[in-house]
């Protein structure tokens, strides 16, 4: 498994290079639509590269960020709240958050359909789902895809239009948006 838990340091350094500045333009403009003061989930938070994005274009927003790796959320910034857990299991009532964010993390869950129904119950109706992700149809997605595996992690990549349909059946409207080897999700939370 890739041991995120000492792993704060470098993803404190190096995460925002994961994130392509169109993608940081998308992001910023998918949050307007987020009312004044709302909550959001930050989820697979890491150091919280996401958040403090967010927290640019929106700093009247109250962040959550929720992560099993005590080592990251150790150098996540201090204006969350930070919970130590799994997105499989979220410690929230329902219908608690405007947004929730998955960056890079959701191909990390052990459950990846079970996350998506609670990432589903957390969120109010019209609320904005976040999810970055790699292609695994790309050839760099493939080579990180094989690299996950070999250190026994889930490895659960989907192609951009295989998630966009786990979060359709879930009660999600997606659109989809590409950059390179990596894709981007914004989606709104429907009925239920
Ligand atoms: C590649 S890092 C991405 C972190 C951050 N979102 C970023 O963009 O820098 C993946 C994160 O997912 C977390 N993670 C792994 N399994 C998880 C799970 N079941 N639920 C929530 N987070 C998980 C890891 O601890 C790690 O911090």
């Amino acid at each position: 498994m890739i041991p995120f838990d000492r792993l704060g340091p470098v993803f404190k350094v190096f995460s925002s290079l994961v994130y392509p500045r169109a993608f940081r333009t998308v992001f910023a403009s998918s949050l307007q639509e987020v009312p004044e003061t709302g909550s959001v989930l930050d989820v697979g938070s890491g150091t919280g590269i996401l958040s403090q994005f967010a927290r640019k274009a929106r700093s009247d927003l109250l962040f959550t960020m929720i992560d099993p790796a005590a080592g990251m959320l150790r150098f996540a910034p201090a204006f969350a709240r930070r919970v130590l857990g799994r997105a499989e299991n979220l410690p929230f009532p329902e219908k608690a958050f405007d947004a929730v964010f998955a960056g890079d993390s959701m191909h990390h869950f052990s459950e990846p359909r079970r996350a998506v129904m609670e990432l589903r119950r957390v969120m109010k109706k019209g609320g904005v789902l976040v999810v970055f992700e790699i292609d695994p149809g790309s050839l760099l997605g493939a080579m990180i895809t094989g690299g996950e595996k070999m250190f026994r992690e889930p490895a659960h990549f989907l192609r951009p239009g295989e998630l966009a349909e786990r979060l359709a059946e879930a009660g999600f409207e997606c659109t989809v948006s590409r950059y390179d080897w990596r894709y981007a999700i914004i989606a709104r939370a429907g009925h239920g």
